[in-house]
């Protein structure tokens, strides 16, 4: 949701800052549910001897270790808007951003394989998922396209051949 905030939210002048602030604040719950979640299933591991789930167990240490590095940078290393390192915080913000997403649906799925619950579950999980992410990029996309179409059709100026 937090990555959705910044994504879609962020277009529209009307709602700058607030696509700003819903997104920390998202992000930070995301956070604190995360850790402890991450914290919960550290405490289950070593209280089942024997029971090893090495791959859901590794993404996760990778994904808790990653999202403390992305909220710290994002908090106390942002260069304002213009600055001219802002472009290459914004490359490793987006980028460290989309993998921490990626990873962590991919990890669902890892749990769900340990779980292995009926199969409807995995079915609906991915068709949430892939229904909202086509709905708000089809959306964008009309906006974008909109927008494009208006500024080309609109007269300029100084461009008349005089
Ligand atoms: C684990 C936590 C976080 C994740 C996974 C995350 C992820 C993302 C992603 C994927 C984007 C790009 C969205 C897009 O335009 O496609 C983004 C944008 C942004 N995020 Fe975060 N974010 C996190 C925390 C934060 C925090 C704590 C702050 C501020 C204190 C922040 C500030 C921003 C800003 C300013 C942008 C827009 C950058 C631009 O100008 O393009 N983020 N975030």
């Amino acid at each position: 949701m937090g990555v959705a905030i910044a994504r879609y939210m962020r277009m529209f002048q009307s709602l700058d800052p607030a696509w700003f602030y819903l997104h920390i604040a998202c992000q930070l719950l995301a956070y604190i549910i995360g850790v402890a979640g991450w914290a919960t299933g550290m405490k289950l591991g070593s209280q089942s001897q024997g029971v090893r789930h090495t791959s859901h167990r590794n993404i996760g240490i990778v994904l808790f270790s990653f999202a403390t590095l992305q909220i710290l940078c994002a908090l106390f290393l942002r260069p304002k808007k213009d600055h001219k390192y802002r472009v290459y915080w914004n490359f490793c913000h987006h980028g460290v951003g989309y993998m921490i997403a990626v990873l962590g649906i991919f990890n669902v799925f890892k749990g769900l394989d340990i779980l292995d619950p009926e199969k409807k579950w995995r079915v609906a999980y991915i068709a949430v998922l892939v229904g909202i992410v086509l709905l708000l990029e089809a959306i964008t996309w009309v906006i974008v396209l909109k927008r494009k179409y208006n500024n080309s059709t609109k007269p300029s100026d100084g461009d008349n051949g005089v």
